[in-house]
């Protein structure tokens, strides 16, 4: 896989260096190119922003640079990514769904957002996705494409060792859909007066399973209501 991320700020990116994700890429697991949006305005204060058309506050990004940055490296196989606060949520199924594609291109915005016939237009040539990662206005589309970058990184195979550890996600397809993961614990088996769950400790791995779903469920009804619903169970309910 491909990901090619558009930004004026390129340092923003430097994390894609480090850890999982710089560990994928000098493997070889995917590939990462970082363009700076700059590169492509034509004048000499390097511009890439004007006033928005019928007034309001705030610079609206130009659509001249975005398409000539975009143009030779959009294909009609690309899935090009904006992220924005009023685009639809990206989530783990998002992540699963987008950790198939060959090609991702995300175009990081700023200020008020880029000039709407850039979207348009790109959409004729290619998959067009506004995501938001959260109720939220960041600055800029920079740390949405990190979040991004590597939710899908991770689902690439090979890129964690463990492939059940992906499985057993919060939110991941399958048994942990719409949950969120319930306590982990590691030794000691005790620790500042408290124990480790005995069933954790009984080497019996179909309970442990249970129990672990369990948890899960009652975490996300505490945690994510919205996920699950209320428990019908807790006191507060029964009143
Ligand atoms: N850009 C600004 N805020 C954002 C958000 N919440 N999600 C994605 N991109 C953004």
């Amino acid at each position: 896989m491909r990901i090619d991320i558009v930004t004026i700020f390129p340092d923003y990116l430097a994390p894609l260096e480090l850890s999982l994700v710089g560990k994928a890429r000098s493997e070889g697991l995917i590939e990462i190119g970082v363009h700076d949006l700059r590169d492509a305005a034509t004048d000499r204060h390097r511009s890439v922003d004007d006033e928005p058309y019928g007034g309001g506050p705030g610079m609206v990004m130009s659509p001249q640079p975005w398409g000539d940055l975009l143009d030779p490296l959009v294909t009609d196989s690309t899935l090009l990514v904006v992220p924005s606060p009023s685009g639809r949520r990206f989530d783990q199924v998002t992540a699963q769904d987008w950790s198939q594609r060959e090609h991702l291109v995300i175009a990081c915005g700023r200020y008020e957002g880029i000039d709407s016939r850039v979207m348009a237009h790109y959409a004729q040539r290619c998959e067009v996705a506004e995501v938001g990662i959260g109720d939220y206005v960041l600055a800029g589309g920079e740390v949405a494409a990190l979040v991004i970058v590597e939710a899908v990184t991770r689902l690439l195979p090979g890129v964690v060792g463990n492939a059940r550890s992906v499985i057993e996600d919060s939110f991941a397809p399958g048994e942990m859909e719409g949950l969120v993961e319930g306590p982990v614990f590691t030794r000691p088996p005790v620790w500042r007066d408290q124990a480790v769950p005995e069933v954790l400790l009984s080497g019996n791995h179909a309970e442990i399973a249970r129990w672990r779903h369990e948890q899960a469920l009652a975490r996300t009804q505490r945690m994510r209501p919205d996920l699950v619903g209320p428990d019908v169970n807790a006191p507060e309910a029964q009143e």
